[in-house]
């Protein structure tokens, strides 16, 4: 049976990625589009500029995009995907589950309360559990589950590879980030063209908190974080898609560069649709992984991994995802597959 799907926030650049995704998918279609009161009334075509690297699916382009309120969109909804600002989530999300709505969002409100779900379906799907514990305490009919920021996802399935197998006490990382990461109105040509921004707000706390919640135990009424420590330092580069980041681990047990790529080449994936068959590709190619080379792997889905190498306390090594399918539309739409899965919808 499909599930009828409404995306929040849709003429974004999440937004547009969202639809790439979800128009054609196995299990769901597209039947609601919501923006600001500025869009709401205009066709999507009208509202939305388009900037996704395949056309408007013929179906969107002509549906009436509505405001971002819950007497907006039809009751046969039953999985809604929010790429609203994180501003905007923290009022509009909440009545959105009030009224009964499952929610799969990509705003970084409430990604780490104690009762909200961060999930990466391969790492840490029982997570999910904290749905009953939300209903609980919160009252809610429906459902939020939150996939976490962009730099963070990239590093966090090799971070559980190495931490499952070697135990992690010690994670730096320094990223490079791409500007479809800020959207679309976020850094303009002036600011980035010839130049490197060693600050984007906000993201080093995301990285530093979310990581250590992925990585965390769930044991039916909690998650207890992991211990390892986790300090980022993040910077914006002119590529357009595809985050790179550089990482330092220190293990608790002694690896070799051998063991470390047999350890990330052997993480499982999860069988859902928009899941990789290989989660995590390494390269032996000390220059790989590159943004313009390899973000499409896997459509997008896969984690690139290359220049493993051993420190004095551990491991060093380069990651790359693409930060708008991987990071964002992608995950959430894996996550709504997880949902459906676990028998949420
Ligand atoms: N870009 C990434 O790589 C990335 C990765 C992970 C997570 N995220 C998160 O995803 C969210 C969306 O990011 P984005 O890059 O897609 O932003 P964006 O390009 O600025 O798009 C924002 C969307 O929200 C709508 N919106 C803005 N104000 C609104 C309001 N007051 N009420 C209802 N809708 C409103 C906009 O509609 P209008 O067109 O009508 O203004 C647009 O559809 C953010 O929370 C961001 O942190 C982004």
């Amino acid at each position: 049976m499909t599930v009828r799907v409404g995306v929040l926030g849709a003429t974004g650049a999440v937004g547009q990625r969202l639809i790439q995704q979800i128009d054609p998918h196995p299990d769901f279609e597209l039947a609601a589009l919501t923006a600001s009161s500025a869009s709401a009334g205009k066709s999507y075509r009208e509202a939305a500029k388009w900037r996704v690297d395949s056309p408007i699916p013929a179906d969107v382009a002509d549906t009436t995009v509505v405001s971002t309120d819950p007497d907006e969109v039809p009751d046969d909804v039953d999985l809604l995907f929010s790429s609203l600002p994180s501003s905007v989530g923290e009022d509009v999300e909440p009545a959105f589950v009030e009224a009964g709505y499952v929610m799969s969002s990509n705003s970084s409100n409430f990604r780490t309360d104690e009762d909200i779900p961060l999930t990466i379906p391969e790492v840490n799907a029982d997570h999910l559990g904290l749905i009953e514990v939300q209903r609980d305490e919160r009252g809610w009919d429906g459902a939020l589950v939150k996939n976490p920021n962009c730099s963070t996802i990239t590093m966090v399935p090799p971070l559980a590879a190495l931490d499952e197998a070697f135990g992690l006490t010690d994670v730096r990382v320094s990223t490079l980030q791409a500007v479809s990461g800020a959207g679309y109105s976020g850094v303009t040509s002036m600011e980035i063209i010839d130049n490197a921004i060693p600050h984007i707000g906000g993201e080093e706390k995301k990285m530093e908190t979310e990581s250590r919640k992925l990585l965390g135990e769930f044991d039916g009424a909690e998650v207890h974080w992991n211990d390892a420590e986790v300090a980022a330092s993040c910077n914006r580069i002119p590529t357009l898609d595809g985050h790179l980041e550089n990482v330092w681990v220190d293990t608790a047990a002694d690896v070799t560069v051998d063991e470390a790529a047999e350890a990330l080449r052997e993480y499982p994936s999860i069988d859902l649709p928009s899941s990789p068959e290989q989660l995590i590709e390494v390269f032996e190619d000390p220059d790989r992984p590159q943004p313009r080379l390899d973000r499409n792997q896997s459509n997008g889905m896969g984690i690139a991994v290359g220049g493993i190498q051993e420190t004095a306390d551990g491991l060093q090594f380069n990651c790359l995802a693409h930060n708008t399918i991987r990071g964002a539309a992608g995950a959430s739409v894996l996550n709504g597959e997880l949902l459906l899965e676990e028998g949420y919808l």
